[in-house]
């Protein structure tokens, strides 16, 4: 009998109802087999590229921001959102963005480099973070970017290469504020509650070494409330204010920084993602009517600068993986191993990813965790996730990988797979090589220096 025909054998299975069980609000566990990405075959893309493979959308990037630049420009009549490149700086992710208009927003003189090599005008980045270096500031200066102050180190410092380099440096302020929720983020630049942040400023214009352009924060990561924005942005705006009639100075723009929840779904979330995340739509309504309600006139409204990330790229990718094998835990739990592990999928310690089958399957699931390939006892994608039986060789679909994995990954145990796109043609092009053993023993050296 030709084996290929034969009827596969699924054991029968007492299955007790305990976890991820429908309800009325409750998680859905219904599952479609996911055969393609926009149309191209997942069977042909491991064909082409192995397991695992990254896959991204171009159309759902610029359908992402596309959406998300409506929802604030209908509703405030100067908006930039500026590419965070943390999140995912492959060239060829972070040019869809340019192309549609995003500035870049790095914060480092690695990140730094790289938007400028992706062709972005020394005035359209946005240098963040709390670790730039003399050289990083020389450069941002030269250029014309605009530079977020962190600390009193870095505005000294800045201060120094003003009067070196005859340019007064183009700077904001980082503002770190209460908004009325858990995630305090004070590590990074001045605090506003306090009155750090209003010192800063006022040493920032009496100096006069510094262009002052505008003040910026980014009040947390995977904000689940609208109205987090709608307090930091009431806080910034009546800053800018005071600065305007106190200090004399006009603030140009406000950055309210990253932040908006993408449609994953958090770990011990009830429901899932996509159902709690806020709409672009509703962080834009929160922001622009805590800007207009501050006493700015007409004419000095600023700029409103947005540095999104993971909102934007999440949903735009997947990963495909392929079962390596089945056992039986002591409890009698199904372990299923694949081919990713936590080396490369580093927001499965934050998220339950949502996984599908890539091939068409049978109607009896079980509950099953999901282990990558790392001999790690901490390499879990899922702890506990429904599937159906997937054999050996089988592929899966693990969902909304876009943000923070392709740029936190790292090269441990396994090699690092390809990073493809599928254009809005259905053409797919390769954003970044496999890892083979020479990428990394090329590192590699033996030479000896005499210090
Ligand atoms: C300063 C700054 N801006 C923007 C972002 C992007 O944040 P998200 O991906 O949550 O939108 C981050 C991320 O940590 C950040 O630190």
């Amino acid at each position: 009998m030709d084996s290929s025909k034969k009827i596969r054998y699924e054991r029968p299975l007492i299955k007790p109802i305990n976890a991820m069980m429908p309800g009325k609000t409750g998680k859905d566990t219904y599952l479609v087999p996911v055969l393609d990405v926009d149309g191209v075959p997942v069977s042909a893309l491991v064909e082409k590229y192995g397991s695992p493979l990254f896959v991204f959308s171009e159309r759902k990037q610029r359908e992402n921001i596309q959406r998300a630049k409506r929802s604030f420009t209908t509703r405030y009549p100067k908006v930039h959102f500026a590419w965070s490149y943390k999140t995912n700086y492959l060239d060829g992710i972070c040019k869809i963005f340019h192309e549609e208009g995003s500035w870049a927003e790095v914060v480092s003189g690695f990140e730094y480099d790289k938007a400028i090599r992706n062709g972005v005008s020394g005035n359209h980045i946005i240098f963040n973070g709390p670790a730039k270096t003399k050289d990083d500031l020389k450069k941002a200066i030269t250029n014309g970017s605009f530079i977020h102050i962190d600390n009193m180190d870095e505005l000294y410092l800045l201060s120094d290469l003003s009067d070196e380099l005859s340019i007064k440096p183009k700077v904001a302020v980082r503002v770190n504020l209460d908004t009325e929720i858990n995630q305090i983020w004070d590590r990074f630049g001045f605090n506003y509650e306090n009155g750090q942040a209003w010192d800063v400023l006022c040493k920032i214009v009496r100096m006069d070494k510094f262009e002052l352009k505008g003040l910026h924060c980014h009040i947390g990561t995977f904000i689940l409330t609208a109205h987090a924005y709608a307090v930091a942005a009431e806080k910034m705006a009546n800053l800018a204010c005071n600065v305007k009639q106190k200090l004399g100075v006009n603030i140009e723009y406000l950055d309210m920084g990253g932040g908006f929840a993408s449609k994953n779904t958090l770990k011990a979330s009830y429901l899932g993602g996509a159902d709690v995340c806020p709409s672009f739509d509703e962080y834009a309504e929160a922001i622009s009517t805590a800007i207009y309600k501050a006493p700015f006139k007409t004419s000095d409204l600023p700029v409103l600068i947005l540095e999104t990330g993971r909102a934007l790229i999440d949903d735009a990718a997947c990963l495909i993986s392929t079962v390596l094998s089945n056992k039986r835990s002591s409890s009698g739990r199904r372990f299923t191993i694949i081919d990713a592990g936590v080396n490369m999928l580093f927001t499965s310690f934050w998220y339950d990813h949502k996984v599908s089958p890539a091939q068409p399957f049978s109607k009896y699931y079980e509950d099953v965790t999901l282990y990558g390939p790392l001999c790690m006892n901490i390499d879990v994608i899922r702890e506990f996730v429904s599937l159906p039986l997937l054999n050996r060789g089988d592929h899966l679909v693990i969902h909304n990988v876009g943000a923070y994995n392709v740029s936190q990954w790292m090269q441990f145990i396994t090699l690092r797979p390809y990073v493809v796109q599928v254009s809005r043609e259905g053409k797919v092009s390769v954003l970044r090589k496999r890892e083979t053993i020479e990428t990394i023993v090329n590192q590699e050296s033996s030479t000896t220096d005499n210090l």
